[in-house]
């Protein structure tokens, strides 16, 4: 069966929701039918966790409950919406995934990663994507860009992290690098920076291979504790 999981991935403000548009609509182009989803929050439940993770509230949750929060919602879309879109040969097109976990909680909280990424394999079955696209902006530009979205009405205020310092999304940004750094034939680093247009052609570039031929299994599709075995490429 054909299939393709891909996921977009950035620091605030890098314009994903953007990108997984324009990406839908090119990968539609070429005759898929695109899932675009997000984690937290791409389903029903999960959007009830989105709200106790992203709000700034009275009493916000340790840096272990906030990993097991996103644990849960990530497991809940795993085996509701991932896994049977990639079963019928969709193209699953996902804003975040585990590398998010591991940039946040793990380089951005500090939590260790080797804890982390046991949560990771729990939540997802060990399925991972074909290609990341890390949408990679200064901190401080992507901060300025989501506020002056808000402020424009483009979305519910989500403060939480945005609330954070520069030193916690700097720690983030570098997390996404040492990422790519450990897998770099899945995990993209691409240029944020420019105009929507721009960055959806550097987006483009990096995972074009995926949809003009077959595709393969995602490691881990169809045995939900498979581990992770290696990328299909
Ligand atoms: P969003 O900006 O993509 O809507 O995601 C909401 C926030 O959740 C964002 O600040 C990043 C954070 N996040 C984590 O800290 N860990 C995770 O595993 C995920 C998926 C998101």
């Amino acid at each position: 069966m054909r299939a393709v999981f891909v996921t977009l991935e950035g620091g605030e403000g890098a314009g994903k929701t953007t990108q997984l548009a324009l990406l839908a609509a090119g990968v539609e182009g070429r005759g898929w039918v695109a899932v675009t989803t997000r984690e937290p929050g791409g389903t029903p439940l999960g959007a009830r966790v989105r709200e106790l993770l992203v709000r700034l509230g009275g009493d916000p949750p340790t840096p272990l409950a906030e990993l097991l929060l996103y644990a849960a919602d990530r497991a809940h879309h795993v085996e509701t919406v991932i896994r049977p879109g990639l079963a019928v040969g969709r193209a699953v097109l996902c804003d975040r995934y585990a590398d998010a976990t591991e940039a946040y909680q793990g380089y951005g909280r500090g939590l260790p990663l080797a804890v982390v990424r046991e949560v990771n394999r729990l939540a997802t079955g060990g399925l991972r994507p074909h290609r990341t696209v890390v949408l990679d902006l200064s901190p401080e530009e992507g901060v300025r860009r989501s506020l002056e979205r808000q402020r424009c009405g483009g979305g519910p205020r989500e403060e939480r992290f945005e609330a954070e310092a520069v030193a916690f999304h700097e720690r983030v940004r570098a997390g996404y690098r040492a990422v790519a750094r450990e897998d770099p034939e899945r995990v993209r680093i691409v240029d944020a920076s420019g105009t929507p247009v721009a960055v959806a052609e550097r987006v483009w570039a990096e995972v074009e291979d995926l949809f003009a031929r077959p595709g393969g299994l995602c490691p881990g599709l169809g045995a939900p504790d498979a581990g992770s075995g290696p990328s299909p490429r």
